[in-house]
C-alpha cells in the first residue's frame, strides 16, 4: 500500500478536533512558536514526549534518539540544543530515559546488532564508568534499570559540558537540566533528582 490512508483519515479526524475547541488554534501556532522546554528522550514509540506531560504542539521542542544518549560529536543533537538555547530561549532542557529500554538492554548483552553497535557504544562508556555498583545487583531486570538511570545522568553531565549550554549560563541565561525517568509500566514519571541550574552546578563527565 504506498497511501497510508488510515493516518489520513486519523490526521483529519484530529484537526478538526482541536479547531473545535479552540478555532483559531493552528492560525496562532503558524504564528510563532515558543516553548519553555526541550526534551531530549528515547525514540521508542511508548515514550511520547507530548502526551506524557500533557503538553500541546507548539509547547516542547524534541530530540529523539535510541537511548536518549548525547553525545558531544553528534551534530544534529547538538543543532538542536543551539537552536533551543539560543534561538528559541527555552528555559527547560529535560533528558528523560525509561526503564527496560531496548538501546541499554542491547548494549548490555554480548550480541551482535549491526551497524546500531556503534552508537550503543556510548552506553558501553556509562556502564564501564559504573560496573562496580551495577555488577553489585543481583537480579537482570534491576541492573538493565539502574543502568537506564546513570545512562540518563551521565547524558545530563553531557548537555551541561555542551559549549552551548556554558556558554548560556555564562552569559546569565536562565536555564535548568533535568534528569528524568519514565516507567511505560505505569505511566509515571520520575525526576532523578539531578538538576543542574547553573555552571558552578556542572557534574564531571567520567
Ligand atoms: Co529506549
Amino acid at each position: 500500500m504506498r497511501v497510508l490512508k488510515n493516518l489520513f483519515d486519523q490526521n483529519r479526524e484530529w484537526a478538526e478536533k482541536v479547531k473545535e475547541s479552540d478555532p483559531d488554534f493552528f492560525l496562532k501556532l503558524s504564528k510563532q512558536q515558543s516553548p519553555e522546554y526541550l526534551w531530549i528522550g528515547c525514540s521508542d514509540s511508548r515514550v511520547p514526549s507530548n502526551q506524557i506531560v500533557g503538553l500541546l504542539p507548539g509547547e516542547i521542542f524534541v530530540h529523539r534518539n535510541i537511548a536518549n544518549v548525547v553525545v558531544p560529536s553528534d551534530l544534529n543533537c547538538l543543532s538542536v540544543i543551539q537552536y533551543a538555547v539560543e534561538v528559541l530561549k527555552i528555559k527547560h532542557i529535560i533528558v528523560c530515559g525509561h526503564y527496560g529500554c531496548g538501546g541499554v538492554k542491547a548494549a548490555m548483552d554480548n550480541d551482535e546488532h549491526g551497524l546500531i553497535d556503534n552508537w550503543l557504544h556510548h552506553i558501553r562508556d556509562v556502564y564501564r564508568t559504573h560496573s562496580e555498583e551495577v555488577d553489585a545487583l543481583q537480579d537482570n531486570t534491576l541492573k538493565i534499570n539502574k543502568m537506564c538511570e546513570l545512562n540518563v545522568i551521565e547524558q545530563v553531565a553531557n548537555v551541561c559540558n555542551t559549549t552551548i549550554v556554558r556558554s548560556a549560563w555564562k552569559a546569565g541565561q536562565e536555564l535548568s537540566v533535568h534528569g528524568w525517568i519514565y516507567s511505560i509500566e505505569n505511566g509515571i514519571l520520575q525526576d532523578l533528582n539531578v538538576c543542574v541550574t547553573g555552571i558552578e552546578d556542572v557534574p564531571e563527565n567520567k
